[in-house]
C-alpha cells in the first residue's frame, strides 16, 4: 500500500474544462489520478471528490449506477470552483472487486438480490474499499484538509482515520434514474449513503435534489412493454394550453425543475408532432443535473421539421411513423443525423399506440414519460397504456383553451378511470398529483369505486 510513486503529469483537456492530471503508481500496482484544477499550494479547504472507478458507468454511461453522472458533476463542480481535485481511484471498480465480479454480481442482482447481498452470494465484501492510497495522493499533491464531496460516511472516517482533515462534507445531489432507484435506496438503507432519494420535492427557491421517487411510485408495467407515466401542467379548470399560440407555460420554474428530473428517471420522454410544431421542444434535461432521455415522437405522415429542437444531435431520438409516409428526402435526412425512424401500424388517432410501445420495448425501453399533447395523451389513456397520471395544478384559471383529457367514452362517473395510490405535493403554489391509473382489471365488477358504493 506504500511505495506511492509519481508516474506522469499531462495537462488534460476534458469537456468540464482543462485539468492538471497527475498520475500516481500505488504499492498494490494500481494507478491512481488526480485531476487538479487551480492552486492548491496552500493545501487548505480544497474541494476534493475521491472517486471509485466504474467503466460501466463512467465510460458507457450505464445507468445501473449513479457512476457516470456523479463523475460528470464532479468534474463540473471542481471546473466552477476552480481549485479543487478529483482523486480517480482505479482499484474501486465495482466497490473493490473487479470488473467481471461486478458483471457477475449484476446477474445475482437479476435474480433479485441487492447490491450487497449479490457480492455476498458471490463470497465478496458488500465494499471492499480502501482509502488509505487516496489519502497519501492527496498529500503528495499537497493536499492537507479537505471539503469533500461525498455522500458516502465511510468514506469520511476512512480518510480521516488516515490523516486527512475533512473540515466539511458537500452532499453530493441525487440523480435517480428508474433503473438504479433500488440500488440507490439500497445504498441508503445498508451503507446509510446520505441525501440519495427521499428528500421532499424542493420548494420555490431550494436548489437540491428533487425526490422523484415518490411521484413515480412503483414504475411497474405489464410485460411487453415499458412503464407509461403521463405528466403535464395544467391550470385549475384543466387547460394544458391557451388557445392562443403565444400561450406561454403554464408550470413555475420550480415545476419545471421537477419535470426535468422525472425526465432524468425515465428511459425515454415522448410526445406527438402537435406539440412539436406548436411548441418546438428540446425534451432534454437542463434545469437540474442529469441525463437526457432518449426522445420519441409520434408523426404518422413525417410532418415534423427537419429543423426542430428534438432533432438535436446531442440526445437519442426515435420517430414513430407509418410505411405510408412516404417522404424518402426526409427520411434520409434523419438517418444521416442518427434519427432512428420506426414505422409501426396505424391506429385510430395516428399511430396503434400498443404497437408503439411494442416497438420501444424492443429498442430496450423500458419506462416513457408522455408529455403530450392532449391527442397523445388521450389515446395513451384510451389504449389502456397508461399506468401512472403525475399532475401539476398551477393555482390559475384560464377561461379556455385545450383540455388535458379529450372524449374517453367512459360513463360519468361510474365508468371514469379510477385513480390509486395518491400523492400530493405543494411546491410553492403548484399542487402536483401524482397516481396509479387502475387497471381495468382491478374494478370491481359493477364498475363501482368503493368511494361511490360509499355514496350510493
Ligand atoms: N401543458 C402541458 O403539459 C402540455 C404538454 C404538451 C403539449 N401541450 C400543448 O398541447 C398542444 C398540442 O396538442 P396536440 O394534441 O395537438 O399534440 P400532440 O398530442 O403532441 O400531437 C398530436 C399528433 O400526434 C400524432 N399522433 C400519432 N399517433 C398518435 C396517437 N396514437 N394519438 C394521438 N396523436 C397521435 C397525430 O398527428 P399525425 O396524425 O400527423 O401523426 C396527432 O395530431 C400544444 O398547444 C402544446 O402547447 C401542453
Amino acid at each position: 500500500m506504500d511505495e506511492l510513486r509519481e508516474a506522469a503529469r499531462v495537462q488534460l483537456p476534458t469537456i468540464a474544462g482543462e485539468f492538471d492530471v497527475r498520475a500516481f503508481t500505488c504499492g498494490s500496482g494500481y494507478i491512481y489520478l488526480a485531476l487538479i484544477k487551480g492552486d492548491l499550494s496552500d493545501g487548505r479547504s480544497v474541494l476534493t471528490r475521491v472517486h471509485s472507478e466504474c467503466l460501466t458507468g463512467d465510460a458507457l454511461g450505464s445507468l445501473r449506477c449513479d457512476c457516470g453522472a456523479q463523475l460528470d458533476l464532479g468534474m463540473r463542480a471542481l471546473a466552477a470552483e476552480g481549485r479543487g481535485v478529483l482523486i480517480y481511484a482505479t482499484d474501486h471498480e465495482g466497490r473493490g472487486i473487479g470488473l467481471l465480479d461486478k458483471l457477475r454480481a449484476y446477474m445475482e442482482q437479476e435474480a433479485g438480490a441487492d447490491t450487497v447481498d449479490a457480492n455476498l452470494r458471490l463470497g465478496l465484501a458488500p465494499d471492499g474499499r480502501r482509502y488509505d492510497d487516496a489519502a497519501a495522493v492527496l498529500k503528495a499533491i499537497g493536499v492537507r484538509s479537505v471539503r469533500l464531496s461525498t455522500n458516502n460516511p465511510r468514506k469520511v472516517q476512512e480518510l480521516q482515520a488516515a490523516g486527512i482533515t475533512v473540515e466539511q462534507v458537500v452532499p453530493v445531489p441525487a440523480l435517480p434514474h428508474l433503473r438504479n432507484q433500488r440500488y440507490l435506496r439500497t445504498k441508503q438503507d445498508r451503507f446509510g449513503h446520505r441525501n440519495l432519494i427521499g428528500d421532499p420535492p424542493p420548494a420555490e427557491h431550494a436548489t437540491q435534489s428533487i425526490d422523484v421517487g415518490s411521484l413515480l411510485g412503483s414504475a411497474k408495467a405489464p410485460d411487453g412493454r415499458p412503464f407509461v407515466v403521463l405528466k403535464y401542467a395544467q391550470t385549475l379548470d384543466g387547460r394544458i394550453t391557451a388557445a392562443t399560440s403565444d400561450a406561454g407555460r403554464i408550470g413555475s420554474a420550480a415545476e419545471n425543475r421537477i419535470s426535468h428530473a422525472l425526465r432524468a428517471a425515465c428511459d425515454a420522454v415522448l410526445v406527438g408532432v402537435g406539440t412539436v410544431l406548436s411548441d418546438d421542444p428540446q425534451l432534454t434535461v437542463r434545469a437540474i443535473p442529469g441525463r437526457s432521455p432518449a426522445r420519441v415522437i409520434l408523426d404518422s405522415r413525417l410532418r415534423s421539421p427537419l429543423t426542430a429542437a428534438v432533432f438535436s444531435p446531442d440526445v437519442p431520438t426515435y420517430v414513430m411513423t407509418t410505411a405510408h409516409a412516404d417522404h424518402q428526402h426526409k427520411r434520409l435526412a434523419l438517418a444521416a443525423r442518427h434519427i432512428a425512424v420506426r414505422d409501426v401500424r396505424p391506429g385510430p388517432a395516428g399511430l396503434d399506440i400498443p404497437a408503439v410501445l411494442h416497438q420501444l420495448c424492443t429498442e430496450g425501453i423500458r419506462s416513457v414519460i408522455v408529455e403530450g399533447g392532449a391527442r397523445v395523451i388521450t389515446s395513451m389513456l384510451a389504449a389502456g397504456a397508461a399506468d401512472r397520471v403525475i399532475v401539476s395544478i398551477s393555482p390559475r384559471i384560464l377561461g379556455r383553451g385545450i383540455h388535458a383529457v379529450g372524449e374517453l367514452h367512459k360513463e360519468p362517473i361510474a365508468g371514469a378511470l379510477r385513480l390509486d395510490g395518491h400523492t400530493v405535493h405543494l411546491i410553492g403554489a403548484t399542487i402536483i398529483v401524482a397516481a396509479d391509473v387502475a387497471r381495468p382489471s382491478a374494478l370491481p365488477p359493477d364498475g363501482k369505486t368503493p368511494a361511490d358504493a360509499r355514496h350510493t
